[in-house]
């Protein structure tokens, strides 16, 4: 059992108001609150220890190196990976899938290929996807999801074949929610040939990763959904991989050797790692994932699992409001419009509320197309919300339709 008193504590901005109302937090999947350890570090690391990495012979930067460098290993093992070298430092997310889609695509997709994306991605694990395709004369194929939300794996015979070179799939949609098996996917990909891109966004921060053992051939996160601060964020690519590929940007610490004849390149991870890397968020997802782990990843899981069931079955009572994502396996966001009310409307009346939703396409807009509809109201849980805010959001949620019907 999780003691949320205890918790909710180390998140100071939970403490505040919104327009005078105690602030009720429902866009963890946005970017989740930061608890004081991290704020804490951040700021220790910047009064005392501040230096730049793997460059000095001084103290201070000798010292922040080691630092880096364990936060790489800590991170390693929370997710699953066989080696640190496979684990590059980068701004986020959109960074890590970019940069596969640039590198990798140079060196193995050509004309007449195929790249396989589901149709609940978001933009960042699409459009790096269409822009190598363009670059290289590829195809961009489609694995649609069914109208609960749960992925078309029975079309993947269809879709997958001997030109498929990567698969592009999410771990946990950042708006239906939907945790698909990916365990089939992987499979068939193997199966040709073809490597596996998994978008770990949420899915790092409820129960995902295990990279190795799952065979993802590369992974994607960003820190500031899983508690640390924003600018840091990791991919995960298969040694052979990795090094197979070009650099996908050139500048310090990624070099060998430069003369103005030929340029060779540091070993991983660093060949991945031009110029000055955000060390400090890389220190602070250390500590982040040291405080989710001091909680137990199961623990935070069944709290945020059991607030999901009872926001489902509240939100369901509520007339009208239809929720988009009623997939098996779920991670706890809630998706849903409400009849004769726009989803801005409702966003903008819950704030007034003092709770924060996220509206819109959610970054996801061929979700959107699948059902009709130009966007949705999100509420995504993290660790510190409790069973009454949920009541506060459905409470608003009514208040907001009587207004505006
Ligand atoms: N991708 C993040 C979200 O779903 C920002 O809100």
């Amino acid at each position: 059992m999780m003691n949320i008193e205890k918790i909710r504590d180390e998140f100071p901005i939970l403490g505040r108001t919104v327009n005078n109302r105690p602030l009720v937090y429902f866009d963890s999947g946005a970017t989740a609150q930061k608890p004081r350890c991290v704020i804490r570090l951040t700021e220790e690391l910047m009064a005392e220890h501040n230096a730049n990495i793997h460059r000095g012979v001084h103290h201070l930067s000798g010292r922040m190196t080691d630092m880096y460098e364990s936060a790489r290993e800590r991170i390693r093992r929370f997710i699953g990976a066989r080696e640190r070298e496979e684990l590059i430092f980068t701004s986020g997310a959109t960074m890590s899938i970019n940069l596969v889609a640039t590198a990798w695509s140079a060196k193995y997709l050509r004309a007449g290929d195929n790249i396989v994306v589901s149709e609940m991605e978001h933009h960042s694990n699409i459009v790096p996807w269409q822009l190598a395709a363009e670059r290289q004369g590829a195809e961009l194929r489609v694995l649609p999801f069914d109208d609960a939300g749960e992925l078309r794996i029975d079309l993947l015979p269809q879709l997958v074949d001997s030109r498929t070179r990567l698969v592009a799939v999410t771990e946990a949609s950042n708006t239906l929610g939907t945790c698909p098996d990916l365990k089939p996917i992987v499979d068939a990909a193997h199966s040709v040939g073809a490597v596996v891109m998994v978008d770990g966004c949420q899915g790092i921060v409820h129960g995902g990763g295990d990279v190795a053992q799952r065979g993802y051939d590369f992974y994607a996160f960003s820190g500031h959904m899983l508690y640390a601060p924003t600018g840091i964020g990791v991919l995960y690519g298969r040694r052979e991989l990795l090094e197979s590929m070009p650099p996908y940007m050139g500048g310090g610490d990624m070099v060998d050797k430069v003369t103005f004849a030929k340029t060779t390149y540091a070993p991983l991870p660093l060949k991945f790692e031009a110029g000055t890397s955000n060390f400090l968020g890389a220190v602070a997802l250390g500590e982040a994932i040291d405080f989710v782990e001091s909680i137990g990843v199961d623990v935070i899981e069944e709290h945020e699992q059991m607030l999901l069931r009872v926001m489902t079955e509240r939100l369901s009572q509520i007339e009208g409001l239809r929720i988009y994502g009623t997939a098996k396996h779920k991670c706890p966001i809630v998706s849903f419009t409400v009849d004769g009310t726009h989803p801005y409307d409702v966003g903008m009346i819950l704030d007034k509320l003092g709770v924060a939703i996220r509206t819109g396409h959610h970054c996801a807009e061929p979700v959107m197309t699948h059902y009709g509809i130009s966007g949705m109201c999100r509420a995504s849980i993290g660790m510190y919300n409790t069973v009454e805010e949920v009541e506060t959001l459905a409470r608003g949620v009514e208040r907001a339709v009587s207004m505006l019907r």
